[in-house]
C-alpha cells in the first residue's frame, strides 16, 4: 500500500470515529428531552412537602421536595407528567417526572449561586392540554446569612424556636413571655436594624422588654449581631423589604 492511500485511509477512519462519536453526542441530547409521555391526567396540582426550606446558595435542600397531581375529586393521578423549573441555576434532580402510584413526583433541589428567594413551578396539564401551575418558595442564604443561621441554632434557637426536636428540647414554652420565631414577619420586620441591634447587644430592657430576654453584647462580636440581622430578614415571612432578592423562572 503505498504512503498516500494509508494516510488517506487513516483520514477516513478518523472521519467515521467523528461522525460517530458527533451523532451519539447528539442523539444522546435529543434523547434527555424528549419528556415521557404520560398515561393519565389531573385536574389539580399540590405540594406534599419540601416548601419554605433554607439552603446555603448552590447547595442541596436539606429535604426534598414532593408534589402530587390530583383529579377534580382530590383523589391522587398516577402516571401524570410533573415538569420543575426555575430561575437559572437551580438544579433539579430529576426535572421532570411521571407520577408514581400514590401521584407523587419526588425532586431534590439546590438553588442558585445568589442569595434570595426562589420561586420554584410545578407544571403538568390537564387532559384538555390547559396549564396547571404550582409555585413553592424556597430561600438560598449568602454568606453572612450562614453565619447568622449558626449563631441562631447555637444561641437563640431554644427560646426562639417553639418547635422541639430530638436533638434540642425547645425552651421556648417554659418562659413566662414568649419569644417570636425569627420567620415571623408580622412582628420582626417592624423592629429596625437599630433596635434589633440594642435588643440583641443589650437585652430585652434596651427597648423596655422582659428581662427573659439576655444581653449578648459580651458573648457576640459586633459582625456576628449584622449576620443575625441579615439572617433573620433573610426568612421572614411574609417577606421583609429587606429580605433581597426574588428570583423566579426566566
Ligand atoms: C433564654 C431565652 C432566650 C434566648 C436564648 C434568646 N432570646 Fe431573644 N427573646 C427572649 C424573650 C423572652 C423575648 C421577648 C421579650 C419581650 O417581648 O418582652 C425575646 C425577644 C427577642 C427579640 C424581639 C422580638 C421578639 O421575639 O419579641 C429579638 C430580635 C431577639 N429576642 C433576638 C434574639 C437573638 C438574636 C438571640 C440569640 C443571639 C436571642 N434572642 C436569644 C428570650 C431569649
Amino acid at each position: 500500500m503505498s504512503r498516500l492511500s494509508l494516510i488517506s485511509l487513516l483520514l477516513l477512519l478518523l472521519a467515521v470515529a467523528l461522525a460517530m462519536s458527533l451523532g451519539l453526542s447528539c442523539s444522546r441530547k435529543r434523547a434527555s428531552s424528549t419528556l415521557p409521555n404520560p398515561t393519565a391526567f389531573g385536574a389539580a396540582i399540590v405540594e406534599s412537602s419540601g416548601r419554605k426550606q433554607m439552603a446555603q446558595t448552590g447547595l442541596l435542600l436539606p429535604q426534598p421536595v414532593v408534589v402530587q397531581v390530583n383529579d377534580a375529586q382530590g383523589a391522587a393521578v398516577p402516571g401524570a407528567l410533573i415538569e420543575f423549573s426555575a430561575a437559572r441555576g437551580v438544579v433539579f434532580d430529576p426535572s421532570y417526572g411521571l407520577t408514581d402510584s400514590s401521584g407523587q413526583v419526588t425532586t431534590n433541589i439546590s438553588l442558585g449561586g445568589s442569595a434570595g428567594r426562589y420561586r420554584i413551578a410545578a407544571l403538568t396539564s390537564d387532559k384538555t392540554g390547559k396549564k396547571i401551575e404550582l409555585t413553592i418558595e424556597e430561600i438560598a442564604l449568602g454568606y453572612q446569612q450562614t453565619l447568622g443561621r449558626q449563631l441562631n441554632d447555637q444561641y437563640c434557637d431554644r427560646c426562639h424556636n417553639p418547635e422541639s426536636t430530638a436533638e434540642r428540647l425547645s425552651n421556648s414554652d417554659n418562659l413566662e413571655i414568649r419569644p417570636h420565631p425569627f420567620t415571623e414577619g408580622d412582628t420582626l420586620d417592624k423592629m429596625s436594624d437599630a433596635d434589633l441591634t440594642a435588643i440583641i447587644s443589650h437585652g430585652g430592657p434596651a427597648l423596655n422588654r422582659s428581662a427573659l430576654m439576655p444581653a449578648w453584647g459580651d458573648t457576640l462580636t459586633k459582625s456576628d449581631i449584622q449576620a443575625l440581622i441579615a439572617y433573620i430578614r433573610a426568612i421572614s415571612d411574609p417577606p421583609d423589604r429587606n429580605a433581597g432578592a426574588v428570583f423566579a423562572r426566566n
